[in-house]
């Protein structure tokens, strides 16, 4: 039983502060979960409130509700408990933020109550093997570099790695790679929030630079590392003028939009494109899903906000093969686990990932691991995207 909820604010890795949890039970089960923070956020996503007023809500609102009344072990009833407490449908009484570390926070003292890896105990012993490939963002400008590319991340994706342990260090030579590719070219190397080289170069000329850098680290590790990309088109989008934006380039229409997206795919090969579109705009997300879908990922973030019923529309429509998982956009590990497994039943490949504003808190490398996610994004050298990556390490290690 849960006796124990304790709230206080934290810094992210952009400075800003967020809400952390402890969760501590009867038995002396204790967990500790910190909520990240989004820059390039979906616009139906779960509200994220200022942190003190998330957590001064939470406190009398959600804390009464699961002190003495709730096992940590029990995460529907965690979750439910939030839900029941914020009584909206997108948490803007207690926040999202709270919600979630209060979730995950719980999760980790249920774990610790069984003496079991926080994977296992969201797994179960019918949980099966399979770890997620890494996607490692390597270059990257949109919301979270100036002056940098148009399109929001590149991302190494070695695909044909034997282990989860050598495609992370691949997706780090991969970005060692390249800043000495830029370095060659002459162009300064400035970092992005998420520790991706954010350079001061074009799209076009950034495809090359990551294609020339994945193929060399391919070859020198000789399995396949292929790329992808998050084009986080939403804030591209002007609905207005239904064009995509793009600097120092002719803004594209929907359908040119769509037709550079296969060009690249098939151009480059790539194995997987987040967001190539717009976040309301289903039906294109379909008819580029219909063109390429069988060649490479299709995959929706701000689309589907790891929503459920976004998600149903999405497959009724046939508008992706994949989703993004955050559980803070949701605001509940129930809810993330939900959209992983109606994904699956319906062929849907999640990718559970990080936010561009993070902490040391690693719940989704669990998460990743215990709801056998074919693919995380996590980034792919700063310290709170390595805490996660070395966590896999260790699950890998020990599974
Ligand atoms: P965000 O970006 O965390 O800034 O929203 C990450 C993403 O779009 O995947
Ligand atoms: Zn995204």
């Amino acid at each position: 039983l849960i006796t124990n909820v304790t709230l206080r604010r934290v810094l992210d890795s952009r400075g800003n502060p967020t809400v952390e949890a402890d969760v501590t039970t009867e038995s002396g089960g204790f967990g500790r979960a910190a909520a990240p923070s989004g820059a390039s956020t979906g616009e139906h996503e779960a509200i994220e409130l200022p942190p003190s007023e998330a957590i001064a809500n939470a406190r009398d609102l959600a804390v009464p509700r699961l002190e003495g009344e709730v096992y940590a072990g029990d995460q529907r009833s965690v979750d439910a408990a939030l839900h029941a407490a914020d009584g909206t449908d997108n948490f803007s009484e207690i926040g999202a933020n709270s919600a979630v570390a209060i979730s995950m926070a719980a999760a980790k003292a249920g774990a610790d109550v069984l003496g079991a890896p926080l994977y296992q105990h969201l797994g179960g012993t019918f949980r099966g093997d399979q770890f997620p490939t890494p996607l490692g963002n390597v270059v990257g400008g949109g919301e979270h570099a100036e002056e940098a590319t148009n399109i929001q991340e590149f991302l190494s994706a070695p695909v044909g790695a034997p282990s989860v342990t050598e495609a992370i260090f691949a997706n780090a030579e991969v970005h060692a790679e390249i800043s000495e590719i830029l370095e060659g070219r002459g162009v300064p190397v400035n970092k992005g929030d998420e520790g991706a080289w954010a350079p001061p170069i074009g799209d076009d000329e950034a495809f090359e630079v990551v294609a020339e850098a994945t193929d060399r680290i391919s070859d020198e590790r000789g399995f396949e590392i292929s790329f992808g990309l998050d084009m986080a088109a939403a804030e591209m989008y002007d609905a207005e003028e239904g064009v995509y934006e793009y600097e120092g380039e002719p803004d594209r229409t929907t359908q040119e939009q769509i037709d550079y997206v296969v060009e690249m795919v098939e151009e480059y090969d790539m194995a997987y494109v987040e967001d190539p579109l717009d976040e309301n705009d289903f039906e294109a997300f379909a008819e580029l899903t219909e063109r390429v879908g069988d060649q490479t990922l299709i995959c929706g973030d701000d689309l589907y906000v790891t929503n459920v019923e976004r998600l149903q529309e999405g497959i009724d429509l046939g508008s992706s093969n994949s989703i993004l998982i955050k559980p803070n956009q949701i605001g509940t590990l129930t809810d993330a686990v939900d959209a992983i497994e109606l994904g699956s039943k319906n062929g849907i490949q999640s990718v559970v990932s990080h936010r561009s504003g993070e902490t040391e808190d690693t719940t989704i490398a669990h998460l990743a691991v215990g709801a056998a996610a074919p693919y995380i994004k996590t980034g792919t050298v700063a310290g709170e995207r390595t805490a996660k990556l070395n966590e896999l390490i260790r699950i890998e290690e020990n599974a």
